[in-house]
């Protein structure tokens, strides 16, 4: 039997906050929607189970008594965090979890067990994949005793509430995907304590506030944050990072494209689309010689188009509509030799060359609709270009583009972390797994404006730092296959990861297709 110590601590002040964002953040049921009082009655089981910070007390495994016998004392400590888990769900609609009972966790659907990175001799719970399940509850800190995953993947539930300060136990977390629930608060901090995370994933949830400016200095491959609701402008250390896709896409993000951009070594795709952005594009964004997608529609970027955009020779799509662009369409830009899709529609541009509106190349789609160039079919209204034409914003002078680097607009400090109490020794580095992206999840917060879609993201994470190779059998198909591009540009760049040299026994879907989902409000993001 599973019986667990009562450890309820007074509500921490936060609490409160967080107890009443759950409430009103469920006004738009989405297809399976908890009602109020569910959402409510899940934060508030959370909110009296977590201890003060949301971390778990020294040796609280040891608290709990268990009848069971196990094959060790991690899978034990598993087996207490599976539990309570199990505990904090409220809804199991595809009973995901019928089988989440005894001794024997590594049978446990959607749980996953290999060797201990740190002893192979140890079996231990090597990661949890529950994608798609549908399950309605939150995350109690006992989660915290699961420090031998490396991946956790939970995108398409109805999880609410935070994720727990315990979280920072997870030390070998390699890939976290909690995309398309429903937790709210600030960013998740605990990310910053994983030392070899690669592949976050956060997208389609009610995260606020800003994005701590240290997330851009983790050694990540992918950051998913669209569809949330963060402020706040784009931290100058983007510059740092390593990521080969980010997408801020569909928050409401402000301010300029930070020039430090240019400094994105690894940078493939980069979606902005739909967010508060403005000013000038910075020059600097020529220097990412290898984007191939880069969207930046529906903000309100002003100015004309820096001549370096011309620079970014991989560029296959482009997206720069909606916004309140003026003067040129850069000719060079449409003969880039990889584009397959410029669209440039419902800006101020009042010139065109030949190239951009009959392009040499057949595969090449363009749209010049809603500007102001003279001779062309379904052009902006005199009245409507004149204001905006006469005027133009002048980008050598413009905040986003001159002077030294912009100063930081007061971004808050992440919280200072104590170093989380070591519950086993230290794992060595992360476990070389990784799957694809979710398939593009549907939500429903309100509707921004009908938005294109370019073709999903492409993740492919660089090999890991990884010591001694243990035995190797049957690794999964390190292929990452991701989801149908929406419309037909240039296939997605499908990369071969090197063979995992630990042996993880994945769930059988990755490495292949999710099955398909409802079909998203914006395909791919
Ligand atoms: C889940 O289990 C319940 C009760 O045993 C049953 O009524 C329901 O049909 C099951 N649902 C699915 C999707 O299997
Ligand atoms: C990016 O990768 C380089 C080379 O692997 C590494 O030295 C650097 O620290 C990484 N940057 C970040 C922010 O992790
Ligand atoms: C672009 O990719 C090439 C080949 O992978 C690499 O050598 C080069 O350093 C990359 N450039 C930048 C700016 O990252
Ligand atoms: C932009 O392009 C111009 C001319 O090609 C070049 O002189 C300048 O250094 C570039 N700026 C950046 C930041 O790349
Ligand atoms: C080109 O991109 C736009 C916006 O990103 C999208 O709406 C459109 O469907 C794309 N066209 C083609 C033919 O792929």
């Amino acid at each position: 039997m599973w019986s667990k110590m009562d450890n309820r601590q007074p509500l921490p002040a936060f609490g409160c906050f967080l107890f009443l964002s759950c409430i009103l953040l469920y006004k738009a049921p989405s297809t399976s929607a908890l009602s109020h009082n569910e959402a409510s009655y899940i934060a508030r089981r959370q909110l009296l189970t977590l201890p003060e910070n949301g971390d778990l007390p020294e040796g609280f495994e040891n608290t709990v008594k268990t009848t069971e016998t196990f094959e060790n004392e991690r899978l034990r400590r598993a087996f207490i965090a599976l539990q309570a888990w199990k505990k904090a769900m409220y809804s199991d609609p595809l009973n995901t979890t019928r089988n989440w009972f005894g001794s024997d966790v590594c049978s446990y659907k959607g749980v996953f067990c290999a060797q201990a990175l740190d002893d192979p001799k140890l079996k231990v719970v090597a990661g949890v994949d529950l994608n798609h399940a549908d399950i309605a509850g939150y995350f109690p800190v006992e989660m915290g005793l699961l420090t031998d995953i490396a991946l956790l993947h939970l995108n398409s539930n109805r999880f609410c509430g935070i994720v727990p300060r315990s979280f920072s136990r997870l030390k070998i977390m390699y890939e976290f995907d909690i995309s398309n629930n429903r937790f709210v608060g600030p960013f998740p901090e605990v990310v910053l304590t994983w030392s070899g995370a690669k592949y976050v994933d956060i997208r389609f949830n009610n995260f606020e506030g800003c994005i701590p400016p240290s997330i851009f200095e983790k050694d990540l491959d992918a950051l998913f944050l669209n569809n949330n609701r963060f402020t706040c402008s784009i931290p100058e250390t983007i510059g740092k990072s390593n990521v080969s896709v980010v997408t801020f896409a569909n928050n409401k993000f402000s301010g300029c494209i930070p020039r430090s951009i240019g400094g994105m070594k690894r940078l493939n795709e980069i979606i902005m689309l739909n967010n508060e952005l403005g000013g000038c594009f910075p020059q600097e964004i020529g220097l990412l010689e290898n984007v191939t997608i880069l969207d930046v529609s529906f903000n309100s970027f002003t100015g004309s188009l820096p001549q370096n955009l011309s620079s970014l020779k991989k560029l296959e799509i482009l997206d720069i509509s909606n916004n309140k662009l003026t003067g040129t369409v850069l000719e060079d830009v449409c003969k880039l030799p990889s584009l397959s899709n410029f669209t440039f529609s419902h800006n101020y541009f009042t010139e065109e060359p030949n190239a951009c509106m009959s392009p040499e190349r057949k595969n090449l789609v363009l749209d010049d609709t809603g500007n102001c160039v003279a001779g062309r079919m379904k052009q902006r209204l005199d009245h409507e270009c004149q204001p905006v034409v006469s005027k133009p914003v002048d980008c050598s002078k413009d905040r986003c583009v001159v002077g030294s680097l912009p100063p930081k607009p007061n971004p808050p400090k992440p919280p200072v972390q104590a170093p989380p109490v070591v519950l086993s020794p230290p794992p060595p580095p992360p476990v070389p797994v990784h799957s694809p992206p979710p398939p593009p999840p549907v939500h429903s917060p309100p509707p921004p404006p009908p938005v294109q879609s370019p073709p999903p993201p492409v993740f492919s994470p660089p090999p890991p730092v990884h010591s001694p190779p243990p035995p190797v059998h049957s690794p999964p198909p390190p292929v990452h296959s991701p989801p149908p591009p929406v419309h037909s540009p240039p296939p997605p760049v499908v990369k071969l990861a090197p063979p995992p040299r630990v042996d993880i026994v994945l769930p059988p879907n990755i490495g292949f297709q999710y099955s398909s989902p409802p079909p998203p409000m914006f395909p791919g993001y």
